[in-house]
């Protein structure tokens, strides 16, 4: 299974894709996740993450683009993946169709359909585990009262853009340079639409019922 996650940020992406990596022993490639962890690291790519990560714009293509390449050349990810994050720009999944060449070629782009109204509730409330990146949210999914992951026992943080205010440039950048994606993926045939504004079990559902028709 090679499959990507499309959508505006906070439509449950990662909250699926951390689902569907286990069931089907494959790895999930969040390129937020990966760079967060560079940023907590202080490597140079962190550094150069940190600010672009913090303001709600993306980080630059090139680097992106070199750090997926690397990713997806692991062993791990020769029975498949799921790619949560990436392509966010047009050049992003242009490159990613010569990165992975015909035989290597994405079976089906899943695409997170959630209105914005629900979209800024779910960010505003979402708290992230700071050791092992596991989501909670205040509404549906709350952390233990200790304010430690019931996972790892690492500190549970608010993620420094997840403020409404920096959600709102996240969900303007989506709709300039990701929301294209979605017309580039159609004319692939491979865009398929997922009513993700349901509570999360149901949209795992209607997930697995639309991957096993494919
Ligand atoms: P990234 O970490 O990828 O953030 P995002 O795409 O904005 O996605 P999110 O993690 O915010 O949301 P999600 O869809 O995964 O939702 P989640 O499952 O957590 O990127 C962060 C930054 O890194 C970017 O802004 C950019 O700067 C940079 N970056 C990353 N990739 C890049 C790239 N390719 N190019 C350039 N820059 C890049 O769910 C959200 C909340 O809702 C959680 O609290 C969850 O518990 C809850 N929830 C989930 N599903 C449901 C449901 N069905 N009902 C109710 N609540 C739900």
């Amino acid at each position: 299974m090679r499959v990507i996650f499309l959508g505006a940020p906070g439509t449950g992406k990662g909250t699926q894709a951390v689902w569907l990596s286990d069931k089907f022993t494959i790895p999930q490639i969040s390129t937020g996740d990966i760079l967060r962890k560079a940023v907590a690291d202080g490597t140079e790519l962190g550094k150069k993450a940190d600010v672009v990560m913090k303001s709600g714009g993306l980080v630059s293509d090139d680097l992106i683009i070199a750090l997926v390449r690397e990713r997806l050349d692991q062993p791990d990810c020769r029975p498949g993946f799921i790619l949560d994050g990436f392509p966010r720009t047009i050049a992003q999944g242009e490159s990613l169709d010569l990165m992975l060449g015909r035989d290597g070629a994405i079976q089906s782009v899943i695409f997170f359909e959630v209105s914005e109204a629900e979209i800024v509730r779910r960010l505003t409330s979402r708290r992230t585990c700071s050791g092992c990146a596991r989501n909670y949210n205040m509404i549906s999914d709350p952390p233990p009262a200790s304010g430690l992951c019931g996972s790892c026992g690492g500190r549970i943080i608010q993620r420094p853009d997840d403020s409404e205010e920096t959600v709102r440039k996240r969900l303007q950048v989506y709709d300039e340079k990701t929301a294209p994606l979605k017309e580039f993926y159609n004319k692939q045939k491979k865009l398929y639409i997922l009513r993700a504004e349901q509570p999360v079990e149901r949209v795992r559902e209607e997930l697995a019922a639309l991957l096993s028709g494919l």
